[in-house]
This record gives structure tokens, sequence and C-alpha cells, in this order.
């Protein structure tokens, strides 16, 4: 039996440049491409929004870079995160993301951002900790703040100023590995749903 393509959205919580997680991030496309998987990849930069605040919501709606988000986020089975860690947390762009996406609600018969995909996480950071940390809050704010799946297999990228070799991809062989196991499983759940 021919198994369906996963349309796979990837995307990291970082616009800096030179960031970590946005090399994390291109790794996944390259590891997913390589496998039986679409990768797209975006950057958040290209879906500005301003700060969450009820009282703008209230004015003039959710923002037009949330919609598209969202509708990026829906068109794809599944969903690969690169979270930077900001104290020990999540870092404000990505969960001001998040935030205004939960905001759209779905009518009858239209798909959730959320549901009916599922989700896998990275983190780089240049410290020790691989930004684990951040990856635990955002497990969280997926799962139980928004019923989304999340699968165990995560990928963290210690001491990320010297991981990713000349070519872009990890140096260390056991990382490098891990990247592959993530890609495989994702794509393995991404399969199940359809876009
Ligand atoms: C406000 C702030 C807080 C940070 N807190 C942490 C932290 O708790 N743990 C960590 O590993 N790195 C922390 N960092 C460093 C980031 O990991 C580092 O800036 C990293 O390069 C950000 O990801 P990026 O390269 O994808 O932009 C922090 C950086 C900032 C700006």
């Amino acid at each position: 039996m021919i198994r369906p393509r996963p349309r796979i959205l990837v995307f990291a919580g970082s616009i800096r440049t030179g960031s970590h997680n946005a090399r994390l991030a291109a790794q996944m496309v390259q590891a997913l491409a390589l496998k039986d998987a679409e990768p797209t990849l975006l950057s958040l930069g290209d879906y500005a929004m301003p700060l969450y605040d009820a009282d703008l919501e209230a004015a003039s709606g959710v923002p037009d870079g949330a919609r598209r988000l969202a509708a990026q986020m829906t068109g794809h089975t599944g969903i690969f995160i690169a979270s930077p860690e900001y104290n020990a947390s999540v870092p404000p762009l990505l969960k001001n993301a998040i935030d205004w996406v939960s905001r759209i609600r779905a009518g009858a018969g239209e798909p959730s951002p959320w549901r009916g995909r599922v989700y896998a996480l990275g983190s780089a950071s240049p410290g020790a900790f691989a930004g684990i940390r951040s990856l635990m809050h955002l497990r969280q704010v997926l799962e139980l703040g928004l019923g989304a799946t999340v699968i165990p297999e995560q990928i963290s990228v210690p001491s990320a100023a010297t991981a990713f070799a000349g070519d872009g991809g990890l140096a260390d062989e056991r990382l490098a590995a891990r990247l592959e196991t993530v890609a495989s499983r994702l794509i393995d759940e991404a399969a199940r749903y359809v876009a």
C-alpha cells in the first residue's frame, strides 16, 4: 500500500539572525525531506502580530498574522517547533503567537490548529541545559492548554554555538541520530491524520 506523504510544518521560536533554533529547524526540514514527508519551513517573522492584549482583540479581532499562521498549521498534519529557552521557559515570540492563534474560534466542521495533527518539539541553546526546560513548558501549553498531541520523542541541542558543523548538520553523532528518530516518529504519527 502506498503511504501518503504527510505534510509537516516546521518553524523556530526565534527570528534572530543566526538563530540556533532556526538552524535546528532547517536540519529537521532536511531530515523530513529525505524521509517520506513534505516539509514546509516558515519564519514567525513573516507572521507579525502585536503583543496579545484583550482590549486590542475586542477592538480589532485576531490579527492577520495569527490567522495566516493558523491556516498554515491546519494545512499540515505534523508540526515541529524548535524553541529557544528564555529564563527556563518559552520565549515571548512563540508564546504570543500560540496565544493569538488560540483565540481563533474554529467553527463547526472547521479544522483546529491543535487537534487533528501531531506536534514534535526541539530546542537549541548555547548553554548546557540545551533548552530542555523550555520544552517542558511548551509541552504543557500544547497538551494541557490546547489539547494537542505531542510525541514523547524530542531533541535538545546543548552548546549550540559549536553544535552545528560547516554543512549545517549536527556534529555530534548521537544528536544527529536523535534528530532522525524524532523525524521518523513525527512522520509515522502525522501520516495517521488527513490535512
Ligand atoms: C531573556 C533571555 C533569557 C534567556 N534564558 C535562557 C535560559 O533560561 N536558558 C538557556 O539555556 N538560555 C537562555 N538564554 C539564551 C538563549 O538560549 C540564547 O539567546 C539562544 O541563542 C536563543 O535562541 P536562538 O539562537 O534560536 O535565538 C536566554 C536569552 C535571553 C535573551
